[in-house]
């Protein structure tokens, strides 16, 4: 299984066989299973059917390290123009995600700061929040900085923090003095065994044991923790703690990926959990897509009954 994961994290990397495969029909097929479409409209579409079994979304543009900075203008005025959709659309749970490298982080972090201040300037100005996604571990201080000094200023700003660094207690703790907005998740990245646990039953524990900590934060006030995760157990063992130490259902939520256990999203939403999907789209979705076959190496036998 291990093995597995390291081959097609590795092949996420590959240029070459992101031109081969994205041109094959086969392909397009297999991902239609893990995002509603290539375009904007075709996330909002999919938004609006999952807004009366309760789930909040959160939509998220794939594509990630552009060539140039000059990009990264691009993102962020799509971006602007989703939260204008949003709002038309009548969608007052959706909200959207960006990652860093998207915003021109590998070029400067002055034009990403930059632009993540723009979009959190416009998320405040129409209610809503602005996620920012973690990357690989060479990013973590940047996105954490990146975080400190906009949090400052604009409150309604979630990170994403990965469970399998093991660095990550510490960068917790040094987030809760900020009242943070944290989406906890386990990790989807090839990562050095100095640098996250090579071994998944110390990441869940670390998972578990940093729900923990949020939830006491959440408790006080000072932290809203979001559990993004499909770990069905590990999701039933914090949300048990939640209930022992006092914490409302309304002071914590649960995030999944859409098409991953949807039937389980409905049914934690109809027991009073919020809840939301993560909604990707785009066209540069290879990476991505092999991060999530990497997350259940099963999933390639999905893709190979569809090549058949
Ligand atoms: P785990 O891998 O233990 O899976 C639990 C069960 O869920 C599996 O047994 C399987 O049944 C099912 N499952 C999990 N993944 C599946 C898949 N791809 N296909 C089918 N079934 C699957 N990572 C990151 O590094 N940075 C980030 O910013 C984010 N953001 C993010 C947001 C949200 C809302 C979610 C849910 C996840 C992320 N991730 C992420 C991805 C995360 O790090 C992790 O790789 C995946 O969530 C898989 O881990 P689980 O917690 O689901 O547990």
């Amino acid at each position: 299984m291990a093995i597995a994961r390291s081959i097609l994290l590795r092949a996420s990397r590959s240029q070459w066989l992101a031109e081969s495969l994205m041109r094959r029909p086969f392909a397009k097929r297999a991902v239609k299973r893990f995002m509603p479409g290539e375009e904007l409209s075709d996330a909002l579409d999919a938004a609006a059917a999952l807004g009366p079994a309760n789930l909040g979304t959160i939509l998220t543009k794939l594509g990630e390290n552009l060539t140039s900075l000059a990009e990264a203008d691009g993102v962020r005025d799509h971006y602007l123009d989703a939260f204008d959709q949003i709002q038309q659309r009548g969608l007052p749970r959706s909200v959207v995600s960006v990652k860093p490298t998207q915003l021109g982080l590998d070029h400067s972090m002055v034009a990403c700061a930059a632009h993540l201040e723009t979009l959190a300037v416009k998320a405040e100005s129409v209610g809503s929040i602005l996620w920012i996604d973690m990357e690989d571990s060479s990013y973590v201080d940047r996105t954490l900085a990146l975080y400190r000094g906009l949090k400052a200023r604009h409150p309604a700003i979630g990170i994403a923090i990965q469970a399998y660094l093991r660095r990550t207690p510490a960068d917790v703790d040094s987030l809760l003095p900020l009242n943070p907005i944290i989406r906890l998740v386990k990790g989807a990245y090839a990562e050095p065994a100095q640098v996250a646990f090579p071994d998944k039953r110390d990441t869940d524990k670390a998972y578990y044991e940093l729900a923990g900590a949020l939830l006491e934060a959440a408790k006080q006030g000072s932290a809203l923790p979001i559990f993004g995760s499909h770990d069905l157990a590990l999701l039933r063992r914090i949300i048990d703690r939640a209930t022992q130490l006092g914490v409302a259902k309304d002071k914590y939520e649960i995030h999944m990926l859409y098409g991953i256990k949807m039937e389980d999203q409905r049914a934690l939403a109809r027991e009073g959990q919020t809840m939301a999907t993560l909604i990707s789209y785009g066209s540069a979705w290879f990476p991505w897509y092999l991060r999530r076959l990497a997350e259940r190496p099963a999933n390639v036998w999905f893709v190979m009954r569809s090549l058949l």
